[in-house]
């Protein structure tokens, strides 16, 4: 039998619960919070979860190990997507589109000034990525096409597309743009702070595809405020979604758009397509296509 869960807002706690209580396989969005708790409640039967995202911050993928049950994801088919999400919006803030469209559209266009909405140059200016991998390396890819010197700062990632490993002060310190690719962690949550913030340079733009919870907004806030860095692009917020009463939707120099980073339509089909080859290889007892904790198989002789 297939439940699908029909409704544009994710199930209430209360509802997942109810639904999936009893199933052999779960397939999930980023929207719903996977833990220790629900997987008991849905029952010892459970042979795979599935979710239709490559980051897993949404489950505890400790307790699934524990109870031996697979965690499967969706990497490499969003790369690209991704990585073009992170350059739209660079480019997007460091020209000022959108504040650009705003003045347009509020009828405040009167005629050609030398000084109007001037940006910044990706003519020799430096990139730095903070997570190297697949997407981080997807963003390096396109920075040759502009010109740009990409540094990176990835613990154990090997240099790729021109790009040079530095240590993060320096990344800050020498980039005029920083992209963040890290998944969202226990060591990740508020990786940008106000520390990490306040060696960015006046000029700098930062643009984050990875999750909310790895940027502090109220320290975001701060520096955007003041104008010590010149703009942030933000795909991704915490909460989401983002209230309508966050103070970063005050600001001109702050471009957020609603987690959009995998949102093209083949994208999505190879992401629907993957997350339903984990659920069924999970259902048949094989392993995972793409399975985040393998460490559970050790224990599953024959598979
Ligand atoms: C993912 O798959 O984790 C992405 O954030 C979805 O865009």
């Amino acid at each position: 039998m297939l439940d699908v869960w029909m409704h544009d807002l994710p199930p209430s706690r209360a509802e997942l619960i109810e639904r999936s209580r009893g199933v052999d396989g779960l397939l999930c969005l980023l929207t719903d919070k996977i833990g220790g708790k629900l997987m008991d409640a849905i029952g010892p039967q459970l042979k795979v979860i599935s979710s239709m995202s490559v980051g897993v911050d949404h489950i505890d993928v400790a307790a699934a190990t524990a109870r031996g049950i697979p965690v499967g994801n969706t990497p490499g088919v969003l790369t690209d997507a991704t990585a073009d999400q992170a350059f739209a919006l660079l480019l997007s803030a460091a020209r000022r589109i959108p504040e650009a469209e705003r003045f347009l559209r509020a009828g405040k266009w009167i005629t050609w000034q030398p000084n109007l909405f001037l940006g910044a140059d990706f003519a020799d200016a430096t990139l730095g990525i903070v997570g190297f991998g697949r997407i981080g390396q997807a963003v390096a890819k396109r920075a040759q096409g502009f010109d740009l010197r990409v540094i990176y700062h990835s613990p154990n990632a090997k240099p790729a597309y021109g790009a040079r490993a530095v240590d993060l002060d320096t990344l800050l310190r020498q980039s005029d743009f920083v992209s963040i690719h890290v998944p969202l962690t226990q060591k990740t949550r508020h990786l940008v702070n106000a520390a990490f913030l306040a060696k960015m340079k006046p000029n700098a733009i930062l643009v984050n595809t990875a999750r909310g919870g790895v940027l502090d907004q109220t320290a975001l806030y701060n520096v955007l405020k003041s104008n010590q860095i010149f703009a942030a692009a933000l795909d991704v917020t915490d909460p989401e979604p983002l209230p309508m009463d966050c103070p970063l939707l005050e600001l001109e120099n702050c471009l957020i758009v609603p987690h959009l980073g995998s949102a093209s339509k083949k994208t999505r089909d190879m992401m629907s397509l993957l997350a339903a080859q984990n659920l069924t290889a999970g259902l048949k007892g094989l392993r995972l296509p793409n399975c985040v904790n393998p460490q559970v198989y050790k224990n599953h002789a024959g598979i």
